[in-house]
């Protein structure tokens, strides 16, 4: 087993939340598990070649478990709807050690944190962070109806630095764009849920500096691939050019050409595929990197970017 892979116990499976589950993993001989920054998440690889990105939910500070938390997908492709109808405690799941696309700003005078429906994963994690470094923080989790509100004790316990708004209580949605208007200037933004949440988000924090605004998207960002055309993929390590027709990702031309490139999500989110470029420049797709590493063009996500150049060269 490589070292970045875990084989962990399933210790506990509690209910989180109407269709959310915590599902709790530690070493089965007791070991101390690799440490974790708050907006860490770990792969789960399920039966039939499913691997999941699930965000830890439980205290950085601890060195015993894994808690993911586990929303049942409606349109589930077969991993949520595993965990919730199949796995059980006793089970061995391979897992990968914690990787971190969502890290927090250690620095940030106030954090905001805005959460929808099970994407209070990471937020849980944070919000332990903050607390145990006293720092100032607060959460609006914003869920459609009470029921679904996970970790509703935990939460309930911080009092009015939590702001839960349930839609069907409500009668309608959240006003975001008064909530982050009425924000001050040296916030730390941190989004987690469903896509309308974070279109919108992204809307309202356009005062903000890039730099303190951050987003963990569960799906991927719409991808307009109309009008894509070929380019030429240069490969420094194995002395290799190849074309990538416009209806290919630069993934499956390696694939097709027996490179191998770690990946899991294949839809930009993950950042498990992320590889160094060395010339040309990337047209990036993904969901996952900053706007500064975007701006940076040394590295791409191979899954779903493309090139603006003729040609790209890869550090494979
Ligand atoms: S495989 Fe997940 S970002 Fe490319």
């Amino acid at each position: 087993m490589s070292v970045d892979r875990l084989n962990l116990r399933v210790e506990r499976i509690l209910p989180a939340a109407r269709d959310a589950l915590v599902v709790e993993l530690r070493d089965p001989a007791g070991a101390a598990l690799p440490p974790f920054a708050a907006g860490a998440h770990i792969e789960l690889h399920l039966p039939d070649g499913l691997v999941r990105q699930y965000s830890l939910c439980n205290d950085p500070g601890e060195r015993d478990r894994y808690q993911v938390g586990v929303g049942l997908a409606a349109d589930s492709r077969g991993g949520s709807r595993y965990v919730h109808q199949h796995l059980k405690v006793g089970d061995t799941l391979t897992v990968t050690a914690p990787r971190n696309n969502f890290p927090l700003h250690e620095e940030a005078e106030e954090y905001v944190f805005f959460a929808g429906g099970i994407g209070i994963t990471p937020i849980l994690a944070m919000i332990h962070w903050c607390e145990a470094n006293q720092r100032p923080w607060r959460l609006f989790y914003l869920v459609r109806s009470r029921e679904r509100a996970a970790f509703r004790e935990v939460l309930a316990a911080h009092g009015d630095k939590v702001l839960l708004h349930a839609d069907e209580d409500a009668g309608g949605f959240f006003d975001i764009a008064a909530a982050i208007a009425a924000l001050p200037a040296h916030s730390h933004l941190y989004t987690c849920g469903p896509t309308p949440l974070m279109l919108a988000v992204e809307a309202a924090a356009a005062r903000f500096p890039e730099e303190q605004v951050h987003f963990e998207w569960f799906t991927p960002k719409a991808i307009e691939s109309q009008g894509d055309r070929p380019f030429t993929l240069r490969l420094a390590k194995s002395d290799k050019c190849l074309e990538v027709p416009a209806d290919k990702s630069i993934l499956e031309v390696l694939e097709l050409n027996g490179v191998k490139v770690e990946h899991s999500c294949r839809e930009g989110t993950c950042a498990s595929c992320e590889t160094r470029v060395l010339a040309g420049i990337p047209e990036h797709r993904d969901s996952v990197l900053s706007a500064a590493e975007k701006a940076r063009n040394d590295t791409i996500i191979v899954c779903v970017s493309r090139a603006l150049s003729e040609t790209l060269e890869l550090d494979l």
